[in-house]
């Protein structure tokens, strides 16, 4: 993992850049019509073929369009179909107004699956006592309080803490509707668009407790008739 203050100067350097690539792409590039699926922040191993995978990280990870999600995203209003991310909107430090960047990209009736670090898991184990169903990821800690800081903050990475009511009122807000709690690699009603091949990018250990909080949501198909009432 890159040291904080790395990242930092690599989006201050990029930054500007990556808001250049991004315009470029909304504005020439990206479709206009057909199926449009895009996943945000594959990383280094989550690449989805036949999905417009978008990052800024082009150097160890592989991505179609380079752009920074904490801007503007890089698709026109209402052209795709679905969006999904797993473990990025943590690291981001407006998710109010990500969800509203979904909601303008997403077509009436398309939908969308986020997922992060479960905070409400997190906060359940850490009163009851179970040190064993944290993860020693980024940094292996021996006390309780250790693991819950690790997992919660990452480093200082995550700028947040993700709980299923927290993110159903942002999603709610924006006007989505449909919103449900998955369990992570096996429950989606989105069949039509979330298939194995996403599933299975959602390893989880302990599916009853999991660590990472899954939610979906449609953006309403009859957007002209609430536009007009
Ligand atoms: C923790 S990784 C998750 C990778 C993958 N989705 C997974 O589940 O393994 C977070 C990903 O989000 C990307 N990311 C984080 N902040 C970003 C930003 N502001 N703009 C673009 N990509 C970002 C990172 O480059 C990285 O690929």
């Amino acid at each position: 993992m890159l040291k904080r203050r790395t990242k930092a100067m690599y989006y201050a350097v990029a930054g500007p850049m990556m808001q250049a690539s991004g315009l470029v792409y909304r504005s020439f590039l990206a479709p206009r019509s057909g199926a449009v699926k895009v996943q945000l922040g594959p990383g280094q191993r989550n690449y989805l073929p036949g999905w417009i995978n978008v990052d800024a990280n082009i150097f160890t990870g592989k991505c179609d369009v380079w752009a920074d999600l904490r801007r503007k995203l890089p698709f026109r209003d209402e052209t795709v179909d679905v969006l999904y991310s797993h473990h990025v909107i943590e690291h981001l430090p407006d998710i109010a107004f990500h969800f509203r960047e979904i909601y303008r990209c997403l077509k009436p009736g398309g939908c969308f699956r986020v997922g992060g670090p479960n905070g409400d898991s997190a906060i359940r184990k850490f009163a009851e006592g179970d040190a064993a169903w944290f993860i020693d990821y980024p940094d292996t800690r021996r006390s309780l309080g250790g693991k819950f800081e690790n997992f919660i903050f990452c480093r200082q990475e995550h700028l947040t803490i993700l709980t299923y009511s927290w993110l159903h009122e942002l999603a709610s807000d924006t006007g989505f509707h449909g919103l449900r709690c998955c369990k992570p690699g096996c429950e989606t009603s989105l069949g039509e668009w979330i298939d194995q091949t996403v599933l299975a990018m959602e390893p989880e250990t302990t599916p009853d407790m999991p660590h990472t909080l899954i939610i979906e949501g449609i953006k309403p198909a009859n957007l002209a008739r609430q536009r007009s009432a």
